[in-house]
């Protein structure tokens, strides 16, 4: 009989430990990451070498790395159907990054949205690790021959010149690299700042932003102050009623009901109740993701078995892509 080899499509994504896992990041990312990992070989990565893009304090990303993969866990990522493992514990990814910059443009990096608004951001430590951090992106992807990848629009960009550069090699070399498609969520995962609706829910508007682990009495608080508008009616209009709209949003998100349902549901009553079960509908989506993140980070040996063996896992594909890059690049075997 002929056998039917159906390779599982695989897909990479990470996360940066540069601050608190937000509901940003878990509508956004995680949620969508879960429902992928029965489906596709998932590989899931803290990419803590992405965060020195810009300074971060010794013991606090040491703290958020392990924090980080707690919330992966306590958040339905299973570390048996997927791989779960830190940046710097593959060197692949480093090396790799050095090779892929010999076949990536100045030109290309200096395009770069992200590039152009954090050098602004941060114009007195414009590093070249800030420039050339599209490039270890692309080290991620590549390594584990990914064909999608889960990201915000903001990174599109990012994967677009993945892959560009992936085609560039393997024009030169044949079929060395997958080339990926980034995979972008629906508009109704984008999550707003609380405070400042037409912002991004981010950490640096920390009143607008609510966080995994955040005490239900703090995301009450939030919530109670989520900026609306001069009106009463709750009614979606992403245009006009930008603050409205992200809360129903969020609360069709939580509760699993549609954002049509959701209007009827609050058409009397006003605002503060409105506020009130939104809020209320995250405390409870997040109950169980804290709880569970707090039992895990009571055992951290656990933790540390855990990444260890993602490491391990990570490590034996990354190294068998670095070995056919060297391969084709002419470098003697060691
Ligand atoms: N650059 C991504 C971000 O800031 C994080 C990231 C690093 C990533 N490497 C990746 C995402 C590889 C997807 C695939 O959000």
């Amino acid at each position: 009989m002929e056998e039917a080899i159906v390779r599982k499509k695989k897909i990479f994504s990470g996360i940066q430990p540069s601050g608190e896992l937000t509901l940003g990041s878990y509508m956004g990312a995680i949620r969508n990451w879960n429902a992928l990992q029965s489906e596709y070989d998932c590989v899931y990565c803290i990419v803590d070498l992405h965060a020195i893009t810009v300074r971060q304090d010794p013991a606090q990303l040491r703290r958020r790395c392990l924090t980080q993969l707690a919330q992966y866990v306590a958040c339905g990522l299973d570390p048996e159907k997927c791989i779960l493992f830190i940046q710097s514990h593959v060197p692949e990814h480093t090396e790799l990054s050095w090779i892929l910059g010999c076949y990536t443009q100045f030109g290309e990096l200096s395009r770069m949205t992200q590039f152009k608004q954090k050098s602004q951001q941060h114009a007195d430590n414009i590093t070249a690790g800030l420039f050339t951090y599209p490039v270890l992106m692309a080290s991620d992807i590549l390594l584990y021959q990914a064909d999608a990848v889960p990201v915000g629009a903001d990174q599109k960009q990012h994967v677009e010149l993945c892959r560009d550069i992936a085609q560039r090699f393997n024009g030169v070399y044949g079929d060395v690299f997958t080339l990926p498609e980034p995979l972008i969520p629906q508009v109704g995962a984008r999550i707003m700042s609380l405070s400042n609706p037409a912002n991004k829910m981010s950490k640096s508007e920390p009143d607008g932003c609510v966080n995994l682990l955040d005490k239900p009495e703090d995301i009450r608080r939030k919530f109670k102050r989520a900026v609306t508008d001069s009106e009463t009616v709750v009614r979606f209009d992403p245009e006009s009623k930008p603050g409205v709209s992200n809360l129903l949003t969020i609360y069709a998100a939580a509760t699993g009901k549609t954002i049509t349902d959701a209007e009827t549901e609050f058409v009397a009553g006003g605002y503060g109740n409105f506020k009130a079960a939104v809020g209320d509908a995250v405390i409870e989506l997040f109950r169980p993701i804290r709880e569970e993140s707090e039992r895990l980070l009571s055992d951290k040996a656990y933790l540390e078995g855990l990444y260890r063996l993602g490491a391990e896992r990570a490590h034996v594909i990354a190294q068998k892509t670095l070995r056919k890059v060297h391969k084709k690049l002419g470098f003697l075997p060691r």
